[in-house]
């Protein structure tokens, strides 16, 4: 599939999007091996430091299902601002430790797509091999 075509399902997932506080929305994807897709969105908070960010939502839900990383193709992540969200730090630390090193990161808006890895993303990363 396409990276445009990966990109719809996480600008599908971004209309569950529960952002009062910033009108901010952003959708996930997450492309399992078994061809199957969790989706997740951002949830925020009053107490703004509890949002969760979409890509931790898609990915936690996949864990809770009981997937590993292994199991993980990629992720497509989807806003509708210009530029589009590029993952943040806190989802790039979790998104080290939750996917393999060279799955797919695709994020984007309605038109343009940018395509990375778990690899690129986070260079350097802070893992339990430091522990
Ligand atoms: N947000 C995400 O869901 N993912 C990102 O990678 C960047 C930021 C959310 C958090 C918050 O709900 C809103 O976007 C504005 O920061």
């Amino acid at each position: 599939m396409k990276s445009k075509d990966l990109l719809a399902y996480a600008l599908d997932a971004l209309k569950n999007s529960y952002s009062p506080y910033s009108n901010y929305k952003v959708g996930a994807a997450i492309f399992l091996k078994n061809g199957k897709v969790i989706k997740g969105s951002n949830v925020e908070n009053a107490s703004f430091g509890l949002t969760n960010c979409a890509e931790r939502s898609a990915l936690f839900t996949a864990y809770s299902l009981g997937y590993r990383k292994e199991d993980i193709k990629g992720i497509a992540i989807a806003s509708l601002s210009t530029p589009p969200a590029s993952p943040c730090g806190a989802c790039r630390q979790v998104i080290n430790e939750l996917m393999e090193q060279d799955a797919f990161v695709i994020f984007g808006n309605e038109v343009d797509v940018y395509e990375t890895s778990v690899k690129e993303l986070l260079p350097l990363a802070f893992d339990k091999e430091c522990l």
